[in-house]
């Protein structure tokens, strides 16, 4: 057998494989990503890949092998989960692990926003700071008020306790009903309606995409502020820049982009947005969990487990045979 991952991992995946599977071929890169045009898919049974590999029906073909794919990363917005379900191949992602050190991300881009922590670190550093002064740089406070969180899953949840400690009135809206937590579910208007700090942590799909648009930022508080550590296509960059721009929303914050690693280079210039490089999970504790993850799938997968961590389970147990799809 033979698995292949796209990237570099903190964990030594081939001792860990061959360990399971005595026999094993494993490949992974000594450092970095080199993607899916640098590996050879032809004789993979399994494969290991980030949230910039793009798996589509076209590479599929190319993995006539293939068992199982073990996405780095607990979206799978980068895969076409129906073409690799209906081709009998295992697709796992990465949950829980990456949980708190993602809601602890948004929650520092949420004070960040709040209290233009942005702005303050480079007036220091431009050498332009005069000295204390009663007006300068205010913010925008949280205790007391409503933080609206879009998508009530894990992560959400996690924001959501976060928020509460700090003396924050949660609300949520989710397709699902989770009100027994203890937070109100509202309609997606009505967040935007009532929230003061918006947080989005919904997965990307046709429905999320653009769900924050330049209608629901005209809903918002003058001195609200949006934080987006999901997915950059969940914001309608364009209407962010507008609503910022003239002054509609009190500031925002972004971890993620439309367009990856390209950033429009408006978004550099319009006042009051935050940036930060997709790094919501970027913790060396979760990061290694997340890797171990990927290599205990691609184990039980190849060992004929079903992995605790599978999104496509509708198909499981998975038969595939060379060729199939
Ligand atoms: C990161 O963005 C992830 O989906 O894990």
């Amino acid at each position: 057998m033979r698995v292949v991952s796209t990237s570099s991992l903190p964990i030594d995946l081939a001792a860990q494989v061959q360990a399971a599977l005595p026999g094993t071929e494993v490949y992974m890169p000594p450092r970095g990503h080199v993607g899916l045009a640098g590996v050879d898919l032809t004789e993979a049974d399994a494969l290991v890949c980030l949230l910039l590999d793009r798996i589509d029906e076209a590479l599929l073909e190319r993995a006539p092998k293939l068992r199982v794919i073990a996405n780095c990363a607990v979206g799978v917005d980068n895969i076409d989960v129906g073409s690799a379900t209906a081709a009998k191949i295992a697709v796992t992602n990465t949950p829980d692990v990456l949980t708190e050190a993602t809601a602890e991300c948004a929650f520092a881009l949420m004070l960040a926003a709040a209290r233009r922590l942005g702005e303050g670190e480079r007036l220091v550093r431009s050498g332009q700071w005069s000295g204390w002064a009663l007006d300068q740089l205010l913010g925008v406070g949280l205790a007391g008020k409503t933080l609206g969180i879009l998508g009530f899953g894990r992560i959400g949840q996690a924001m959501a306790r976060r928020g509460l400690g700090f003396g924050m009135r949660v609300i949520y809206a989710d397709p699902h009903d989770v009100s027994a937590q203890g937070p109100r579910r509202v309609s997606i208007d009505e967040l935007f309606q009532t929230a003061d700090a918006i947080s989005l942590h919904c997965p990307l799909t046709p429905e999320t995409r653009h769900v924050v648009n330049a209608a629901r930022l005209a809903m918002m508080k003058p001195t609200a502020i949006l934080v987006n550590t999901a997915r950059g296509d969940c914001v309608d960059e364009n209407a962010l820049i507008d609503a910022l721009t003239a002054g509609g929303i009190f500031g925002a914050a972004l971890d993620v982009f439309a367009s990856e690693p390209r950033i429009d280079p408006r978004l550099l210039t319009t006042p009051r947005l935050v940036l930060a490089p997709h790094i919501g999970s970027a913790t060396t504790e979760a990061r290694t969990a997340m890797a171990q993850l990927c290599a205990d799938a691609v184990i039980d997968v190849l060992s004929g487990r079903r992995p605790p961590n599978l999104v496509n389970g509708e198909g499981w147990p998975y038969h595939r045979t060379q060729g199939a799809t």
